[in-house]
């Protein structure tokens, strides 16, 4: 289980700190990675400002050495890492499942201490009506929504 640890770690790290909000994202984005193309599940509506203000940037903006040391923060797409199906010599965590797991052990993991967490079930993340199936969006201008 090479792989369990760094999460458990991370999870950690984001429950006892809190992150700077020098920088400026959208409040609340919707995740549309173009790598994914058309969805089959309606979007994700993410609350980056609320997530940054509880947990650290690194723990999900991260970049792994290759003594899994987390070198980051990149503070950029997943999707520059991970590509939908990677082929040999891709990093090999496939970006539906780098999202899924960054996700979903976190609220996980809070929810069995008994904290305040986040959704672990499908539609309570892909909430049906909130833009399913919709195209990737275009590079939106700095600062607009897509
Ligand atoms: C904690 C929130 C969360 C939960 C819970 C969750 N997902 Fe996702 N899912 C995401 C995010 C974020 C993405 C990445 C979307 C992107 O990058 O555009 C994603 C991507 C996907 C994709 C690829 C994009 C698409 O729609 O074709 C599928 C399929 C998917 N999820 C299905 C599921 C299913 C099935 C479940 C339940 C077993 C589930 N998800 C649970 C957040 C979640
Ligand atoms: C809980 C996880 C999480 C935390 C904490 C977090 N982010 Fe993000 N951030 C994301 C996700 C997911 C995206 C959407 C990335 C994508 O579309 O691939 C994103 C997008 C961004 C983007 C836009 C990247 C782009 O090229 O469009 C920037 C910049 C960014 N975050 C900076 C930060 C900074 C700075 C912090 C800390 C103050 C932070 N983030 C905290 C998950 C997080
Ligand atoms: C600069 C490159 C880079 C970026 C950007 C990046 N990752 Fe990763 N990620 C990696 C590398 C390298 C690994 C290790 C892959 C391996 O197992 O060899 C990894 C692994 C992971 C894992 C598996 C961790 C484990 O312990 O199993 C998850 C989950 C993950 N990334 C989520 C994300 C999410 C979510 C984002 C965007 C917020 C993101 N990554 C952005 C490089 C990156
Ligand atoms: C390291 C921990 C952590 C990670 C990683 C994380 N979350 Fe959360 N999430 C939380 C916590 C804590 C809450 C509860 C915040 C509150 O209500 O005070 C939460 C709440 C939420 C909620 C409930 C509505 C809201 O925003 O208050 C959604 C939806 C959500 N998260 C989606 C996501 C998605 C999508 C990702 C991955 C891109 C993600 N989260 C990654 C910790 C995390």
């Amino acid at each position: 289980m090479k792989r369990g640890k760094p999460v458990l770690l991370l999870v950690l790290t984001a429950a006892l700190s809190a992150a700077p909000l020098a920088w400026c994202q959208d409040a609340v984005m919707t995740i549309n990675s173009e790598s994914l193309g058309k969805h089959e599940r309606p979007l994700v509506r993410f609350t980056h400002e609320k997530h940054a203000e509880v947990v650290e940037c690194v723990t999900c903006h991260h970049d792994f050495d290759q003594y899994y040391n987390n070198t980051g923060p990149q503070e950029v797409k997943c999707s520059e890492c991970h590509v939908a199906s990677p082929a040999s010599g891709d990093n090999p965590v496939p970006l539906r499942l780098a999202m899924h797991t960054n996700c979903k052990t976190c609220h996980r993991g809070m929810m069995a201490k008994g904290h305040k967490s986040g959704p672990v079930t499908c539609g309570a993340c892909h909430v049906r009506g909130a833009g399913a199936q919709e195209p990737p969006a275009p590079q939106a201008a700095e600062g607009k929504k897509p």
